[in-house]
């Protein structure tokens, strides 16, 4: 049993001091180690200011939402000053996972890594590595992350990008006073590292490299992949990548960097972190440091190039569970658009704001959680018709026109039975206008069987489809004015938030939530509540 506590901490970063909400007075939070197979139990005390959620990001936990967290999906906030229990039940997750707080924007300063070790008397599918590290990729505000989100929503524009990218909370050298602080990955000559990198930040996609140094990658989102050597990752928030990287060059110190992949004509933050790959040992400290070359921000080639080599390892130990017929067929397009502001405080010239759909939907958010409504059966918290296909089609990823600019309102579910075979074609679009969607399915690893540019043609492209050894992720890139197709079977009973994990994109809508009905058995349904869930105020 951990404990964990939500209290506000000062740190001073990019030569000014500010106070912003952690666990246990650390940034990045405390790391979570279990084996699989594991359960943890964690209480979260709220000491903060406002009410909070965690989430267990990519922990399957089977049968058991109640303990999943993202706020008013599957619990109320926990209310500062007091707590909540969650049972994280780890079953098929192997590698590295996170977890973060699932309220508004919070979770830019309030998130951890969670390690899972093989299973007792089982190991890694690859030599065993000299030492293990975790890099974590995040992000600095000067602001208020809260303020930052509100104001963005009350002005209908875009929220402020960050100040810097961190690697394990630090800036680096880069960035104004920051050098002192960078941090320092120390290695031996010739051993080989399990890095496990997680990408926490909240709005950007990332280049990640070392210089001199190959990357070889062999798990992403906790499922082992066929190993790729790279020179650079494309990580995308929510997604975790395990590497392996051997000490293999003359003794010195080497750039680690992580830089921003933004394809799309919103703003971003377009500065670089560092940190410092440095070889234990005596030798003359280089006069300047080697620095990798990465993509540049813009390189949506490169960025493809690094994801399309993604595969599973397909072991008899690890085998992949990919359906091969479907039983239910969903298409859903994803978009960012604009909506109609009736009061002028929240328009923009034009009248509208920003806002951003799935089948052309702007998710709004109940006040009571939908798992609570769904397992008690309590009226007009959400409906159960969100559309497995858009309101009418068009081209896509063309000259997409004004008439589809504006969706419509509404707290919709998509409701499935217990194991159906399921496939969903993310179809991205140019409306508003186009750019990468890192989608994220709580409850679920799922299989990407494909992925293409321009509009999906059922005819031809599933032809395409990888059905012997697809990546199991429970994130996946939808490209840039293009589709990708998951499958997977759902057996997991729940109510489990869809979203795209760029927060912004969440903010204004890009979510549903998958409701998977109970089968037959108890074994086979939602396990009762536990005796206290926090609870939702009437309001
Ligand atoms: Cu990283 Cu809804 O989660
Ligand atoms: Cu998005």
């Amino acid at each position: 049993m951990t404990s964990i506590v939500l209290k506000e901490a000062k740190f001073t970063k990019l030569c000014s001091t500010k106070s912003i909400l952690t666990v246990n007075g650390s940034f990045p939070g405390p790391t979570i180690r279990v084996n699989k197979g594991d359960t943890a139990f964690v209480t979260v005390h709220n000491q903060g200011k406002y009410g909070v959620t965690i989430h267990w990001h990519g922990v399957r936990q089977p049968r058991n939402p109640w303990s999943d967290g993202p706020e008013n999906i599957t619990q109320c906030p926990i209310p500062p000053k007091s707590s909540f229990t969650q049972e994280i039940i780890f079953s098929t997750e192997e590698g590295t996972l996170w977890w973060h707080a699932h309220s508004d924007w919070t979770r830019a300063t309030v998130h951890g890594a969670i390690i899972i070790s093989p299973a007792p008397k089982t190991t890694y599918p690859f030599p065993k590595p000299y030492a293990e590290e975790t890099i974590i990729l995040g992000e600095w505000y000067n602001g208020d992350v809260m303020d930052i989100i509100d104001e963005a929503l009350a002005t209908g524009g875009d929220p402020n990008v960050s100040d810097a990218f961190t690697i394990n909370g630090q800036p680096g050298d880069l960035y104004s006073c920051s050098s002192a602080t960078t941090y320092r990955l120390k290695v031996d000559a010739g051993k080989t590292y399990l890095l496990r990198i997680i990408n926490s930040i909240m709005n950007e996609e990332q280049f990640f490299g070392i210089a001199k140094h190959k990357l070889t990658l062999v798990a992403t989102d906790a499922s082992y992949t066929k190993q790729i050597t790279a020179d650079y990752l494309m990580i995308s928030p929510g997604q975790t990548m395990d590497i392996l990287v051997t000490a293999n060059q003359s003794p010195s110190r080497y750039y680690i960097v992580s830089t921003p992949f933004a394809d799309s004509t919103a703003p971003f933050d377009n500065t670089t972190t560092t940190a410092i790959l440095q070889y234990n040992g005596n030798y003359k400290p280089p006069s300047s440091i080697p620095f990798p070359t990465l993509p540049t921000y813009n390189n949506k080639t490169a960025a493809e190039n690094f994801t399309k080599r993604l595969r599973s390892l397909a072991s008899k130990a690890h085998p992949v569970n990919v359906p091969r017929s479907i039983t239910r067929s969903i298409f859903i397009t994803v978009s960012v658009n604009q909506i109609y502001c009736p009061n002028a405080s929240c328009a923009g010239a034009d009248g509208n704001r920003l806002s951003a759909s799935l089948n052309n939907i702007s998710f709004q958010t109940p006040k009571i959680d939908i798992l609570l409504a769904y397992y008690r059966n309590l009226p007009k918290v959400y409906r159960s018709n969100f559309p497995t296909r858009p309101p009418y089609y068009f081209n896509f990823t063309g000259d997409v026109g004004n008439n589809t600019i504006y969706p419509s309102l509404g707290t919709k579910a998509l409701i499935v039975n217990y194991n159906d075979a399921i496939e969903i074609v993310y179809q991205g679009t140019n409306v508003g206008a186009a750019e990468n969607h890192p989608m994220h399915l709580h409850g679920y690893s799922f299989y990407v069987v494909g992925t293409g540019s321009g509009n999906f043609n059922e005819k031809t492209d599933p032809k395409s489809y990888n059905l012997i050894d697809p990546p199991e992720v429970n994130t996946v890139g939808v490209p840039k004015n293009g589709w990708v197709t998951i499958r997977f079977i759902a057996d997991n009973p729940g109510v489990w938030y869809m979203h795209c994990h760029l927060e912004r994109h969440t903010s204004w809508g890009m979510n549903t939530v998958l409701i998977v009905k109970n089968g037959r058995t108890n074994a086979t349904s939602i396990r009762p509540p536990p005796k206290y869930m926090p609870p939702c105020s009437k309001s």
